[in-house]
C-alpha cells in the first residue's frame, strides 16, 4: 500500500536537530518530568511506583484510572467508551483503519494535519476537501460542506481546534456538521488535540463527541498537556465504532506502555492544573507574536483564536520551502513552510514554545524578511 509522504513530520525528521531557536514547534512547551511532578503537588517519591509494576501488557484499552480521567476531560462520556492509543496519530490512523474502505467517500477540511486526507486516500477512498480560506478566518462554509457530502459519505474529517491555523469552530457550526453527517450517514472524526487552549474564556472547546451521536473524538498528551515524550492518545467513540478500532488495535498496538498510562493518569488527574499552565503560556505568547504581526509590515495572518499554531502570510516572491531553508541556514529560526500544507507565501508559526526562543527569533525573522526582500 503507498501513501503520501507526510510533509510536515519529513520536515520536522530533517531539520529540527539543526536549529537554534525553534518555531516550528506544535507542542505547548514540553514538560520535564519533574516538572509534571511539582505540578501534580508531589515529588520523586510517586516514581516508586513503578518499582513494583509488574511489567507485563497492562489493561489493553488504557487501565481504567486512566480511561475514567480522560473521560472527565469531556462532559457526557463513560469511561467504556474510550480507547487508549499510541498518541493521537495512532488513534487517527486507527481510526481510519476502521472507517475507511475503498468504497468510502471522505471529506477532509483542509489545512490539517496530513493524516486526515493522506490515510484515507491510501485506502483507495475517494476524498473530496473542504478548503478553509483566509477571508472566511479559515472557518468551513457550511453550505459547501452541505453541497460536498454524497450519501455514501462515511466520514467528515476536521482538526477542531485547526492545526495550522489555530481557527476554532464554535458550537453552533459544530452541531451543524454533526447533524449534515447524521443526514448522510457520516461519522465526523474531529482530531482535538488541541483542544483546552482557547484564548478566551474557561478555554475549552465544546467536543464534537458531547455534541452529537455520530462525533469521535482524537486526543492526546502532547500538545495542551505538554508530554509528547509519553506518546499516548485516545479516542471518544460511539460503541460500534469502537469495536471495529478494537480489532485493528488487537493488530497494531495492543497496548501501550505501563509506565505512559501511570504518568498520563497522574497528568489527567490534574488536568485544570496543565491546562491553566497552558493557556497563560499560549496567551502570553500569543500576545508576542500578535505585537510583532501588527508592527512587520511584511507579514499578515489571521489572529488564531485557539492552538499553538498561527498561518503567517508573507508579501514576497519567494516559495515557501526556499524561505524557510535560507531563513533556518542564515539565522537558526526554524518554521514550517506553508508547501507543507499546498499554501504558497506562508509559513506555519508554532509560538507555544518557550518564550524567550519567540522573543529572540522574531527579530532575526524580521531582519531575514527585509534583507531578502
Ligand atoms: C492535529 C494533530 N493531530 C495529531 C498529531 C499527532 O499527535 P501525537 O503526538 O499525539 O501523536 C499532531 C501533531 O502535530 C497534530 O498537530
Amino acid at each position: 500500500m503507498e501513501i503520501e509522504p507526510f510533509a510536515v513530520e519529513l520536515w520536522m525528521g530533517q531539520f529540527e536537530g539543526q536549529c537554534q531557536y525553534n518555531l516550528a514547534e506544535t507542542c505547548v512547551r514540553s514538560l520535564t518530568i519533574g516538572e509534571l511532578l511539582e505540578l501534580c503537588g508531589t515529588d520523586e517519591t510517586e516514581l516508586s511506583a513503578f518499582l513494583s509494576m509488574k511489567m507485563d501488557y497492562g489493561s489493553v484499552d488504557g487501565s481504567l484510572q486512566l480511561r475514567t480521567n480522560i473521560a472527565n476531560l469531556y462532559s457526557n462520556v463513560e469511561p467504556n467508551r474510550v480507547l487508549v492509543t499510541h498518541g493521537a496519530a495512532g488513534a487517527n490512523a486507527l481510526i481510519y483503519s476502521a472507517l475507511v474502505s475503498p468504497t468510502s467517500h471522505v471529506v477532509s477540511f483542509v489545512p490539517t494535519y496530513q493524516q486526515h486526507y493522506s490515510i484515507p486516500k491510501s485506502f483507495g477512498a475517494d476524498v473530496d476537501v473542504l478548503q478553509l480560506r483566509k477571508q472566511d478566518q479559515f472557518l468551513p462554509n457550511i453550505d459547501e460542506l452541505r453541497a460536498i457530502v454524497r450519501d455514501d459519505t462515511s466520514v467528515i474529517a476536521l482538526t477542531n481546534p485547526n492545526n495550522p491555523t489555530g481557527s476554532l469552530i464554535h458550537q453552533e457550526a459544530l452541531k451543524q456538521i454533526l447533524e449534515i453527517g447524521e443526514d448522510c450517514g457520516a461519522y465526523v472524526v474531529c482530531d482535538e488535540v488541541y483542544r483546552g487552549t482557547d484564548q478566551v474564556g474557561a478555554g475549552t472547546t465544546p467536543s464534537v463527541v458531547d455534541l452529537g451521536g455520530n462525533g469521535v473524538s482524537t486526543g492526546s498528551m502532547s500538545k495542551a498537556f505538554s508530554l509528547a515524550g509519553l506518546r499516548l492518545g485516545w479516542i471518544v467513540a460511539p460503541p460500534e465504532v469502537l469495536e471495529q478500532v478494537t480489532h485493528h488495535r488487537d493488530y497494531n498496538t495492543i497496548s501501550v506502555g505501563m509506565i505512559n498510562d501511570y504518568l498520563a493518569s497522574l497528568a489527567l488527574a490534574n488536568a485544570d492544573v496543565l491546562l491553566e499552565r497552558s493557556r497563560s503560556l499560549t496567551r502570553r505568547n500569543l500576545q508576542i507574536l500578535d505585537d510583532w504581526v501588527q508592527t512587520e509590515d511584511l507579514v499578515s495572518y489571521v489572529k488564531p483564536s485557539s492552538g499553538t499554531t498561527a498561518l503567517v502570510h508573507y508579501n514576497l516572491e519567494m516559495d515557501s520551502y526556499q524561505f524557510c531553508r535560507q531563513l533556518l541556514e542564515e539565522t537558526g529560526v526554524l518554521l514550517m513552510p506553508g508547501s507543507a500544507f499546498e499554501i504558497e507565501g506562508a509559513f506555519r508559526i508554532g509560538y507555544a514554545n518557550d518564550t524567550q526562543v519567540l522573543e529572540r527569533g522574531l527579530p532575526l525573522l524580521s531582519a531575514f524578511l527585509h534583507q531578502v526582500n
